[in-house]
């Protein structure tokens, strides 16, 4: 009998296609450090509560130390027999350690091993895609910065609305990404509890010192229900949850940047480098790059929902089922820092098309709120100017203008308050500078926010998050 690390009680060899299909070491693998530096900790904390012995415990550490840089180095073969990353290292440790690598698993069991690896290990991720964040607003905002005062269309319906500041466009992006940073550090309070000495549920009969073993682990807080504690995944949901709502973020902004780079479009241009051609249509230029952040964030939302089906019907605590929630957590984290890092990449390459966007906006009638504003300031009610305006937009059709070409004389014969001093209210300039209202998209107002925004993405690049 292969000499497993928990087969003391089995008279019969696992079967091949059982190790294989029970092994998760092709996916967890990834955890290894952190599952060394867990045990060190352990080990660290049995010894001073004299649980081991000191000098077993520095076999141990040193033993695992070893095993840390034959890791990196690609140095370790992993055995499929030996299930998980947690007994390929202690089966290694065994090997070259003897007899003192056997207390090692002591208090602890690998239902807590495995919860306080993934914590450690989305901590670290949660502090990239933080830092990742940062650099991708920065650039938004940079972008917004040098095209400030250009004028692009704003949709509701994708129909030409009302004229907006590009800039202000960027920003609302912005916007959106600040608070998936808050809702990514709000997660990292969760993620950040340390549940090693729950042991396999109950707790131990062992004198350990959880609060000392947080401490060398630099964790702020420990679990404070061991059952909770094993069977609790809700801290990776919630992760996933945040990553998808940052992907809808992204995706949205792929499709705006799918259609802007169309000919239809033409309002901003894709750069060489990031996009790719077709291999039949010669003057193809495709932008790939958006449409593959637009399909991964299916693949973001898959991975939620994967989780939460696996969590859903699970009796506490402990169940197999939870093997599970590694690789759709591996698969959203590389996701989501992939598309954050083209795209911080991409934002500041984008070739901005000002003449196309500025000459969208004087077709379509965006200046017809204005014109009923207009009327309302001169004592109509707004009802009576939403329709005297869409008759005068219904007569321009008819005489292929826009609301701006058309002569006083014809305006004064839908309402007598209309003078001289409608048209420049109508140009597109005067239409966005004049919407002061809070948040609204005079230049004013979004050189403020960009102002503000340049303060905030510098004091969290300081800060290294
Ligand atoms: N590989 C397992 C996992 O990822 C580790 C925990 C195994 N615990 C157990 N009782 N079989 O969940």
């Amino acid at each position: 009998m292969p000499d497993k690390l928990w087969n003391g009680s089995f008279t019969e060899r696992t079967d091949r296609s059982v190790e294989a299909f029970t092994s998760s070491i092709a996916f967890d693998r990834r955890l290894y450090a952190y599952d060394i530096k867990g045990s060190i900790a352990h080990c660290r904390m049995l010894a001073k509560q004299s649980i081991i012995s000191e000098d077993e415990a520095s076999e141990i550490v040193e033993g695992l130390g070893r095993i840390a840089r034959d890791l990196e180095r690609g140095n370790f073969e992993f055995d499929d027999a030996l299930e998980d990353i947690h007994m390929n290292i202690e089966g290694r440790l065994t090997a070259e350690v003897g007899k003192a690598a056997q207390k090692l698993h002591t208090a602890r069991s690998r239902n807590d091993q495995v919860v306080l690896d993934i914590r450690m290990y989305l901590r670290d991720e949660v502090d990239n895609i933080l830092e990742r964040l940062t650099a991708f607003r920065s650039s938004l905002v940079k972008l917004a910065d040098e095209h400030i005062r250009v004028i692009m269309p704003g949709y509701t319906h994708l129909r030409r609305a009302q004229p907006v500041l590009f800039s202000h466009y960027l920003m609302a992006y912005y916007e959106m990404f600040s608070r998936d940073r808050a809702r990514f550090k709000g997660v990292l309070e969760r993620i950040n509890v340390m549940p090693l000495g729950s042991a396999a549920l109950a707790g131990t009969t062992y004198p350990i010192d959880m609060a000392y073993t947080a401490k060398l682990l630099d964790f702020p807080e420990i679990s404070a229900n061991s059952l909770d504690a094993v069977s609790s995944r809700d801290f990776v949901i919630e992760f996933l949850a945040a990553a998808s709502i940052c992907m809808v973020h992204l995706s949205r902004l792929s499709e705006e940047l799918i259609l802007w780079a169309s000919s239809e479009f033409g309002f901003v241009e894709i750069p060489d480098s990031f996009a790719t051609g077709s291999s039949i249509m010669p003057q193809k230029k495709n932008p790939d790059v958006p449409e593959l952040v637009r399909g991964k964030t299916g693949r973001v939302f898959g991975d939620l929902m994967a989780l939460l089906t696996v969590m859903k019907g699970l009796p506490l605590t402990y169940n197999r089922d939870m093997q599970e929630d590694k690789e759709p957590l591996f698969d959203a984290v590389d996701a989501v820092k992939a598309c954050l890092e083209v795209y911080e990449k991409l934002i500041p390459r984008l070739k901005v098309n000002r003449t196309a966007m500025e000459k969208a906006v004087l077709k379509g009638f965006l200046n017809a709120t204005d014109m009923a504003d207009y009327l309302v300031t001169k004592g109509m009610a707004f009802r009576e100017a939403h329709r005297c305006t869409g008759e005068i937009v219904r007569y321009a059709t008819g005489q292929t203008k826009e609301l701006h070409e058309l002569s006083l004389n014809e305006l004064e014969k839908f309402s007598k308050l209309f003078s001289e001093n409608i048209f420049e209210l109508l140009t597109p300039q005067q239409m966005v500078n004049r919407r002061l209202s809070a948040g609204g998209t005079a230049t004013e107002n979004v050189v403020r926010a960009i102002q503000k925004a340049k303060e905030v993405t510098a004091r969290e690049a300081d800060k290294g998050q």
